[in-house]
């Protein structure tokens, strides 16, 4: 993979040219503690600081640079390494299909649609699969779920549960529910998420629904500018873990009539350009005849646009 040039078996400070223990000690406590840092130094700064010649710095950092090689991966490489990525299944076969495999970790997934859209449902389908084995489309991990509308219901979780063969009481006792109701404590669930996503293995946090507090709290034209900024935070301290805990979230998020497209569907997600480029992927869902809901995929960095049709079942989401 990596070809590294270790030219003349440079390893540490100490073994660059006119280097020596205390010079090597006091550039080390001007934070210069890698050859990395020491290659793109500039010499003066580095003749400042430790007394040595110009020259003589301009020869240690010479030797840094070519001790130091930037690492290439080929895109094959990439590749195989994103197809062993975590999936979350959905419960229906379609809508794993959609997303390339199911709810993908390290990324913000977001389901929009009016009210009984499935988009609550659709969490607490997750909030069941993420608990499966492996081999059974789960990854065998605690959910995080912060309820702002006060519409968790366990009894859900228990018909869902029961219905993908885990005993009910394990499955509520691997989720950990907040009920939010100020945008304070939604933001602090999350700033403050990183010891108890470790010590229960949490591998899904569900924000239902991710808005709600954001726009009752900031009425107004005036508010607009602090909720964008709060809420641009909070997305990426979400972004944050997701990426370094390896855990898949799914937002729901509430719609408005967007009264500036005159042709075709009016239906807009709320919370702006910032919740727009926060979610990896989007899911528009809406209401079809009966128990039925399309759900579409209106935004993926890797799939196609295009739809699946769900159940919501008693048992919970199906094909
Ligand atoms: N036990 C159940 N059995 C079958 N279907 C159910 C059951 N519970 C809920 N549903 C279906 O789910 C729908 C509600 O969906 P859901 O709560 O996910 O909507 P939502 O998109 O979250 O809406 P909101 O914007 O109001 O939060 C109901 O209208 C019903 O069709
Ligand atoms: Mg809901």
């Amino acid at each position: 993979m990596a070809k590294e040039a270790k030219e003349k078996n440079i390893k540490e400070l100490e073994d660059l040219p006119g280097i020596g223990p205390t010079t090597a000690e006091k550039l080390r406590e001007s934070g210069y503690d890698t050859l990395e840092k020491i290659a793109v130094a500039s010499p003066h700064d580095l003749s400042e600081l430790t007394g040595m010649s110009v020259d003589n710095a301009k020869k240690a950092v010479d030797a840094a640079k070519q001790a130091t090689t930037v690492v290439y991966s080929t895109g094959s490489e990439i590749y195989d390494q994103r197809k062993l990525i975590g999936r979350i299944t959905t419960g229906s076969k379609d809508l794993n299909e959609l997303l390339g495999g199911g709810l993908e970790i390290k990324a913000i997934t977001e389901a929009y649609g009016k009210f009984a859209s499935g988009k609550t449902q659709l969490g607490f389908q997750l909030s069941v699969n993420v608990q499966l084995p492996r081999d059974k489309g789960g990854l065998e991990g605690a959910v995080l779920f912060i309820d702002t509308e006060g519409t968790f219901r366990p009894e859900r979780i228990e018909t869902i549960a029961t219905a993908a063969g885990l005993d009910p009481k394990l499955a509520l006792d691997n989720m950990l529910v907040v009920r939010a109701e100020t945008t304070e404590q939604q933001i602090l669930t999350i700033e403050r998420a990183d010891k108890v996503i470790q010590e229960k293995n949490v591998k899904l946090i569900i924000i239902d629904s991710m808005m709600a507090l954001f726009r009752s709290e900031f009425l107004g034209r005036g508010a607009l500018g602090e909720r964008q900024q709060k809420l641009n935070s909070h997305i990426h301290k979400l972004q944050n873990l997701a990426d370094t805990h390896g855990l898949a979230v799914y937002i729901t998020n509430q719609v408005m009539d967007n009264p500036g497209i005159l042709f075709g569907d009016p239906t807009t997600p709320v919370g702006g350009n910032i919740m727009a480029h926060a979610a990896t992927t989007r899911l528009y869902m809406r209401k079809s005849k009966e128990d039925k809901r399309i759900v579409r995929l209106v935004d993926s960095p890797s799939m196609p646009e295009g739809e699946a049709v769900i159940k919501i079942t008693p048992n919970g989401i199906r094909d």
